[in-house]
């Protein structure tokens, strides 16, 4: 039988009573059972640094989530169900599972070649990889040509709060490699670590070690900037949106067949 239980993480815990006197991480946090200040500032940094608001994201608002969301929310939907599309996209392996499978990899590299380990070993290791057709996880963007701004300031975070952790430092040993590899792997237009490069890193040190339940926290954290572009589209009263399709004449005439 479905049981009101069922909607609670880490069972049995109170979903509690919002504090208005406190911000988003802090209630958000609490909600959760965390106590430790250290947590909640670096819930307030991922919360910001994940929710793609508009005029603060410095790569559009393209994504699949917060434009999936845009899209239904087109159609005039309700903003629940519009953001809840979003979300539906947001559970791939190539957006906001992302930081899990970086996670996921780390975690089989370690087990497979152990830690400190030298650099020319983690170099085989992503070759290996590599040659097995799968990709690295965490690095490259569709839009970003640089490291990811939000990678940086994850570091510095960490550098400062936790830089003697394993999982840390590990994460930055593969920052000095993987590049290269990718650089001389040749396809790759973007070799740089994204945002889920990281941030497993962080929840891990802090004891949020139930990674099916990073892809909610991301959609928590994007709730704010999806709702925040939904304002605008109702503000401007943008239309429903429609790609381009093409008929078969529009394809042939692009391969140029008779
Ligand atoms: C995101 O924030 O959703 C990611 O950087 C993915 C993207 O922008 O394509």
């Amino acid at each position: 039988m479905y049981t009101y239980k069922c909607n609670l993480f880490r069972e049995g815990t109170s979903v509690g009573a919002i504090d208005p006197k406190k911000d988003w991480s802090w209630n958000f946090t609490d909600m959760l059972g965390y106590e430790d200040p250290y947590f909640k500032e670096m819930m307030r940094l991922y919360l910001a640094i994940y929710s793609c608001c508009v005029g603060y994201n410095d790569h559009e608002g393209g994504n699949v989530s917060a434009h999936t969301c845009h899209l239904f929310g087109s159609a005039l939907s309700d903003p629940y169900l519009s953001f809840a599309a979003g979300m539906n996209g947001l559970a791939g392996p190539l957006h906001g599972l992302a930081n899990q499978e970086v996670l996921v990899w780390v975690t089989k590299l370690r087990e497979e070649i152990g830690d400190n380990v030298p650099p020319e070993k983690l170099r085989e290791y992503i070759w290996d990889t590599l040659n097995k057709g799968q990709v690295v996880p965490g690095y490259g963007h569709a839009v970003l040509r640089k490291t990811d701004p939000r990678y940086w300031v994850q570091r510095e975070f960490a550098q400062k709060h936790l830089p003697n952790d394993p999982l840390f430092k590990l994460v930055s040993e593969l920052f000095e490699v993987i590049p290269d590899v990718l650089t001389e792997l040749g396809k790759v237009k973007n070799p740089w670590p994204n945002v889920d490069a990281h941030s497993g890193v962080l929840l891990q040190y802090y004891g949020m070690k139930e990674m099916n339940y990073y892809t909610v926290v991301f959609g928590v954290s994007r709730s704010l900037g999806c709702m925040a572009s939904m304002i605008w589209d109702r503000a401007f009263g943008l239309p429903i949106e429609r790609p381009k399709s093409f008929d078969t004449p529009g394809y042939k005439k692009l391969v140029k067949a008779s």
